[in-house]
C-alpha cells in the first residue's frame, strides 16, 4: 500500500523509545515511567531542528519528566504538563534547581528524627487498596516517614526531592507490582526495618546524581499539571514539541500509579476522576472535553472500526480508539495554538493492533495533525514490536511499528 505520509526508517534510534538506558543515567533514574523514551531521542531530535538556549521546548505529557531534563542538560528553556501529579512532582523534582548543602542539611534532619518517630499509628485513614499493598508495620513505617518529610523545615524543592525517593521505594514493599500496564498481586516478604535504610540509599544516589551532572542552577524548566487537551498556556511561545501521549493500548497510568497516587497525593475517589479525565488510551476513561465540532474521523480510522465491529470487539474498545485519535486531535490542535510559527513538533506513537486488525496510529495521527492545521513532514519509523502471544496464536506474527510523527507549523 502507498503511503500517504513520508516513512523514513531510523532502526539506529529503536532502543531510545523504550525507558531501558534511562534506568542507569543520573537524575533520569530518579523516576522512570513506563513507555517512555530516552534522553538521547530528545538530544537527537534537538541537533536535527538545531535548537538553542533561544528556543523553548514543550511536552504536554511530561511524564517522569524525560524531555524536560534533557532540554535543560542543553540549556534549553523547556515546560511540561501533565494530568498526574505523580509525574508532575518526578519531573520537576528533575529540573529543580538545589543547593546541595541546604540539600545535605535537610536529609540530616530528616534522618535525626527517623528513630523516635511513633510508628503505632498512620496519620490518616489510606484507601483500602493502599493497605492492601502495604500491610501492616510497612505502612505505618511508610506513613511515618512521610510524615517527618512534611514536617522537618526545609526548602520545598528539597522536599520534592525526599518524597520522590521516598514514593521510588515503595514498590519494593509493595504487594501490587506494575508489570507492563497492570498491576499484579504478589506474595511478599519484606522486613518493614529496612524502609529507612532504603530510602537512605536512594538519598545517596539522587545527592551522588547531583554532584556529578552539574545541571545549569537557572530558572527555566517547569512542570505543571494541566490537561493536554486544554493547555493553561496563552501565547505562541514554544519552538519545540517532543512528547510521546499514551499508546492506545488499554494501559492505565492510575491504575499503574494507583498505590503511590493514593499514598502520596489523592484519595481514592480523585483518583479515580484522574482515570475517567485522562487521555482515552484505556476503556475506562471518559473524559471531559473541550468542543470538537470540527472535527471528522479518518476515513481509515472509520473502516478499521467498521471491520472491529464485525469482528466483535468489545464496544468499550471500540470507543475507545475513536476517543484516542479525538484527544489527539485536540492535543495536536493545543499544539498548534501554543507554538510559534516554523515551530517543530515530535509526537512518539506506536501502532496498535486489535482482533488481527492494525489501526496505524502513526499515520492516524499525522491525518488528525493536519486537521488541526499542522503539516506532517515525515514519518520516522523507529521500531518493529512483536504483538502480543494472544494476538500473534489466534492471527499470526505482525510486529507493530513505532514511530516519531514530525510535524511543522508552517
Ligand atoms: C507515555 S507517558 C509519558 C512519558 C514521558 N515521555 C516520560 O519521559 O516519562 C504519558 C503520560 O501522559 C499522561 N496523561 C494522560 N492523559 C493526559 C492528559 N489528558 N493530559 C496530560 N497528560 C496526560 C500520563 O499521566 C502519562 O504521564
Amino acid at each position: 500500500m502507498a503511503h500517504k505520509y513520508r516513512v523514513e526508517e531510523r532502526l539506529g534510534w529503536r532502543r531510545w523509545v523504550t525507558p531501558q538506558l534511562l534506568r542507569d543515567k543520573p537524575v533520569h533514574r530518579w523516576y522512570v515511567f513506563p513507555h517512555s523514551f530516552t534522553g538521547e531521542l530528545v538530544h537527537a531530535l534537538i541537533d536535527e531542528w538545531d535548537l538553542g538556549k533561544k528556543d523553548r521546548i514543550l511536552d504536554p505529557f511530561v511524564g517522569a519528566g524525560t524531555t524536560l531534563l534533557a532540554a535543560k542538560e542543553r540549556e534549553i528553556p523547556a515546560s511540561g504538563f501533565d494530568l498526574s501529579p505523580l509525574a508532575v512532582l518526578a519531573a520537576r523534582t528533575k529540573v529543580a534547581n538545589y543547593n546541595i548543602s541546604n540539600l545535605k542539611k535537610a536529609w540530616k534532619s530528616v534522618k535525626k528524627t527517623f528513630y523516635n518517630v511513633n510508628r503505632n499509628k498512620v496519620s490518616r485513614p489510606y484507601p483500602e487498596l493502599v493497605q492492601k499493598a502495604l500491610p501492616g508495620r510497612v505502612l505505618e513505617v511508610f506513613d511515618a516517614l512521610a510524615r517527618i518529610i512534611d514536617e522537618v523545615e526545609m526548602f520545598e524543592t528539597d522536599r520534592d526531592l525526599l518524597r520522590l525517593a521516598l514514593l521510588s521505594i515503595l514498590p519494593l514493599y509493595s504487594s501490587a507490582i506494575a508489570t507492563g500496564g497492570w498491576l499484579k498481586w504478589v506474595e511478599k516478604q519484606v522486613d518493614e526495618k529496612s524502609i529507612p535504610e532504603a530510602l537512605t540509599a536512594r538519598v545517596e544516589m539522587m545527592l551522588h546524581d547531583l554532584q556529578e551532572v552539574q545541571l545549569p542552577r537557572l530558572p527555566g524548566w517547569q512542570a505543571v499539571q494541566a490537561d493536554a487537551r486544554q493547555l493553561p498556556v496563552q501565547d505562541e511561545s514554544y519552538s519545540a514539541v517532543i512528547t510521546s501521549p499514551p499508546y492506545p493500548n488499554r494501559h492505565d497510568y492510575t491504575r499503574v500509579f494507583g498505590i503511590e497516587l493514593m499514598f502520596g497525593f489523592i484519595g481514592w475517589e480523585e483518583t479515580r476522576q484522574l482515570r475517567y479525565q485522562s487521555f482515552h488510551s484505556h476503556p475506562e476513561a471518559r473524559p471531559t472535553r473541550p468542543g470538537a465540532n470540527d472535527y471528522k474521523s479518518p476515513t481509515a480510522l472509520t473502516k478499521a472500526v467498521k471491520n472491529l465491529r464485525e469482528k466483535n470487539l468489545e464496544p468499550r474498545i471500540i470507543s475507545m480508539i475513536e476517543g484516542y485519535f479525538l484527544d489527539l486531535y485536540l492535543c495536536l490542535r493545543e499544539m498548534k495554538r501554543v507554538c510559534r510559527q516554523g515551530a517543530k513538533i515530535a509526537f512518539v506513537v506506536g501502532n496498535a493492533r486489535y482482533c488481527g486488525e492494525t489501526i496505524l496510529v502513526d499515520e492516524l495521527t499525522a491525518e488528525v495533525g493536519e486537521q488541526a492545521g499542522l503539516k506532517c513532514s515525515k514519518l520516522l519509523a523507529v521500531r518493529y514490536r512483536g504483538n502480543s502471544a494472544q494476538q500473534m496464536g489466534r492471527y499470526g506474527r505482525s510486529p507493530s511499528r513505532e514511530s516519531v510523527v514530525i510535524f511543522d507549523k508552517s
